[in-house]
């Protein structure tokens, strides 16, 4: 398995990081406990370090898979990234990096995972009514203690990063990075590859569409949030499933590969990247094997960028996924999760 340094820490992980949000249940139809467990240690044994999770997903409950996953002697070989800054109250989800809110988020988290130490803590998505150095310096706090061994942001633009940066040592950004998804080419990756960041590319499969699994028939589940994501609704999921077709043409013809594995080698030729693969089940970790040892050349990735421009006429990003950008009106102060009420 492809390896990579993050930042300028001195963490050494897979390029391939298991996505754990689907594990959480919250806003994919649900988790089953057992199958999550089992991908998980299936992910590991199959050498795959990075394991990506939040608080927010399922509301304490994959983190809490994560650390039972790893009990019993896979903690140490592993290297896990969760998030912090984001809180939630009756089932909604708002935005809270105040440092009194970082300090009692990460004893849970660090109770939930099992564990001692975080290798990557993720600030989950920028907090605009607090000031952003609150935020960096309560990181950097935190690793001097020895509670975080690398720092990251996710969903940050490259002047966010900056004002970050000038308080915190930043290793890392996650942003939305996939075939369907390459605003951060236009700032995010550049930013990142000139000042030594790593990147974890969310979202590698987009949400599924990438997977080569999907028809005009796929149905949802409960809370799936695929039922609104913009690009799995008429007339657009139609564009994404053509280009999904040729993609997997191209796949087969030229590398005979699969599109899941194309879609992936595809984030990991773009740079100091990550790909962060949302399997919930121990058999959708198969083309595992698929993903190492070849790189898509320019000729192709020409091509499949025009496949991209004739089928995809009416893009759109995955902006949907963004909490509100205010926090309800009746949190005064920074407060522990209403876990009760929401989970
Ligand atoms: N920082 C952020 O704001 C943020 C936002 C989103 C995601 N993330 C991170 O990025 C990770 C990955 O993103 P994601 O989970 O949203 O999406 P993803 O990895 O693009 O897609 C996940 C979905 O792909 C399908 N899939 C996976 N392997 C498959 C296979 N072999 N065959 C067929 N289908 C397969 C599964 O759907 P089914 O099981 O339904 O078939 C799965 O739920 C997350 O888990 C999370 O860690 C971070």
């Amino acid at each position: 398995m492809e390896q990579i340094v993050i930042g300028s820490s001195n963490l050494t992980t897979s390029r391939i990081g298991l996505g754990t949000w689907a594990i959480g249940g919250w806003m994919w139809g649900g988790s089953d406990e057992a199958q999550s467990i089992s991908t998980i240690r299936a992910a590991v044994e199959r050498g795959v370090t990075l394991i990506d999770t939040a608080p927010v997903y399922g509301f304490g409950h994959s983190e809490e898979i994560v650390g039972k996953a790893l009990a019993h002697g896979l903690r140490d070989k592993v290297q896990i990234a969760t998030k912090v800054g984001l809180a939630w109250r009756n089932g909604a989800v708002y935005r809270d990096s105040r440092p009194q809110r970082i300090r009692s988020e990460i004893e849970d988290s660090l109770k939930r995972l099992r564990t001692d130490v975080i290798d990557l803590y993720q600030v989950h998505w920028p907090d605009y009514e607090t000031a952003l150095d609150e935020t960096a310096r309560t990181l950097e706090e935190l690793r001097r203690e020895g509670k975080i061994r690398a720092i990251g942001v996710s969903n940050y633009s490259p002047e966010q990063m900056n004002a970050f940066g000038a308080y915190a040592r930043l290793d890392a950004v996650q942003p939305p990075y996939n075939l369907f998804e390459r605003e951060v080419e236009d700032g995010v990756l550049p930013y990142a590859v000139r000042n030594g960041l790593t990147v974890l590319s969310y979202g590698a499969l987009c949400r599924g569409l990438l997977s080569g699994r999907m028809t005009p028939q796929s149905r949802f589940e409960g809370d799936d949030l695929r039922k609104v994501d913009p690009k799995f609704q008429a007339p657009r999921y139609a564009q994404y499933l053509a280009a999904v077709e040729e993609l997997k043409r191209l796949a087969r013809e030229r590398y005979g590969k699969s599109v899941l594995a194309l879609a992936l080698r595809w984030v990991l030729d773009q740079g100091p990247t990550i790909a962060l693969w949302g399997a919930r089940r121990p058999e959708q970790l198969e083309p595992l094997a698929e993903i190492d040892g070849w790189h898509i050349d320019e000729a192709a990735k020409r091509e499949i960028d025009a496949i991209l421009a004739r089928s995809i006429t009416d893009p759109v990003s995955p902006a949907f996924m963004a909490p509100p950008l205010k926090r309800p009106k009746t949190v005064a102060v920074a407060t522990r999760d209403d876990i009760t009420a929401t989970a």
